[in-house]
């Protein structure tokens, strides 16, 4: 479903909260953000601004559901569908991105956030970039951007991942292309981390039609129903970049990240701008939800996998809870390696048993209390590839974190009596 559909959508399901007070992007709107996390809002006012603001498109693991049009237990079986039978978006021409060409730049006209006080500058946090490695294609991935200047921000780009690699291989600037205000199942397809090569839009289109627009001044394509494109270079020219509150809601390093300079944006007319609060519900779920298909999909090649949930308090990126049904003695500790090899950047994962019901956070820690002997069912392993999000993990500039990681395999001792550990329910 389209961006604007969406919110149509919502407003008529009443799920929709409009904000006519004039928030200046400055502060105020995070702060109206953080008060209202779990809901859709839509600044309709927004001083020196023609267009909306969006923020909370996901959330809430329902809202997501609702926009793909599935139950929110369809979820993973539908995402690890998609990522297994990726489609080519088609071209289209006369694309809604580029109702509007503004060939002199001035970044400052967009609504974009200064969250908090001490941050670095105003940050774009829901804009996904789109670039092409010359030996793997095309790449779609979330970048947060700090402004510098009317024309100029500086990029944070993980090393490793796949803008980088295209990024540190090409001699001279890379182009990219910046999407901002997206319909959910590209914001989903852009956060998941397929093997190289594997084009996230094809996935997006996977998993809802994504026709894609050729940008006018660069040699990419953009999904063509984007409310904002910004077209530039990633240079390699470098900044600092941060401070910034990331994911875990601590201060993240500032490093000396790419310059990206934008030469072009086009834009639909009233173009609605997406806002993510950073480490607020959204954030923590699309981090997050990606990585419960990938999580399945390992456990389930090892032990009978029933569900995944990535939990709040990990941030939904650290923790992660797994149901699975025992077939042998071995299972809890093989998902327990699984999991972690599903998502790499996994730190603390617990295995339960399919009475457990994941979604109560008390009821998998009565498993523990109550199922996990931590002389045969605790896994530590040490110096292990981990999350760079993680303040309390080993970090060298330039080097891959290190981190130790925690399995906690609260099943039911294989060969004990199974009406022993029945929980009786009143
Ligand atoms: C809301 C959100 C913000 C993100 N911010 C960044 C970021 O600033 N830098 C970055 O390299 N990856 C960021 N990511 C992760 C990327 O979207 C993506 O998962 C990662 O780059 C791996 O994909 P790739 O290897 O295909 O590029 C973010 C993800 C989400 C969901």
């Amino acid at each position: 479903m389209e961006l604007r559909e969406f919110l149509s959508f919502l407003r008529t399901h009443g799920l929709l909260r409009e904000v006519e007070e004039p928030l200046s992007p400055y502060l105020e709107m995070a702060r109206f953000i953080a008060a209202h996390q779990e809901e859709v809002l839509l600044f309709k006012n927004v001083p020196g601004y023609e267009g909306e603001v969006v923020s909370g498109l996901c959330a809430k693991r329902e809202l997501m559901a609702m926009a793909l049009g599935v139950q929110p237990q369809a979820l993973i079986p539908i995402l690890v569908k998609a990522m297994q039978n990726p489609v080519t978006p088609p071209i289209v021409e006369n694309p809604p991105c580029q109702e509007v060409v503004e060939e002199k730049v001035d970044l400052t006209k967009l609504p974009i956030l200064k969250h908090l006080a001490e941050d670095g500058g105003p940050y774009v946090t829901a804009g996904v970039a789109i670039i092409k490695d010359p030996d793997y294609g095309r790449n779609a991935s979330f970048h947060r951007l700090m402004l510098l200047d009317e024309k100029r921000f500086v990029a944070r780009v993980v090393e490793g991942r796949g803008t980088h690699t295209a990024w540190s291989k090409v001699s001279g600037d890379l182009e990219i292309a910046v999407a901002i205000g997206l319909p959910v199942h590209i914001l989903i397809a852009a956060s998941m981390s397929p093997p190289k090569g594997v084009d996230e839009l094809s996935i997006a289109n996977a998993l809802a039609p994504t026709p894609l627009a050729r940008c006018l001044a660069k040699d990419l394509e953009v999904p063509a129903c984007a409310e904002i494109v910004l077209e530039g270079r990633l240079t390699k020219k470098l900044a600092p970049e941060g401070p910034f509150i990331d994911l875990t809601q601590t201060w993240d390093y500032v490093r000396e990240q790419p310059i990206l300079e934008v030469d072009l944006v086009t834009h639909r007319k009233r173009p609605i701008y997406h806002a993510l609060l950073p480490g607020g519900a959204e954030h923590r779920l699309l981090m997050g939800i990606p990585r419960e298909p990938t999580i399945f999909s390992a456990v389930n090649e090892v032990a009978e996998c029933l569900d995944v949930r990535v939990t709040p308090g990990g941030m939904c990126w650290l923790h992660a809870v797994v149901k699975i049904r025992k077939r042998g003695p071995e299972d809890g500790l093989r998902a327990i390696e699984a999991a972690f090899k599903g998502h790499p950047s996994l730190k603390h994962v617990v295995i339960v048993d399919e009475d457990v019901d994941i979604d109560r956070l008390e009821e998998v820690e009565w498993a523990i209390a109550t199922r996990f002997q931590a002389d045969r069912g605790l896994v530590v392993l040490r110096d292990q590839p981990g999350s760079s999000l993680d303040p309390s993990a080993k970090h060298t500039p330039g080097r891959k974190t290190l981190t130790a990681k925690m399995g906690i395999d609260a099943t039911v001792p294989w060969g004990a009596k199974a009406e022993d550990f029945k929980r009786i329910r009143w």
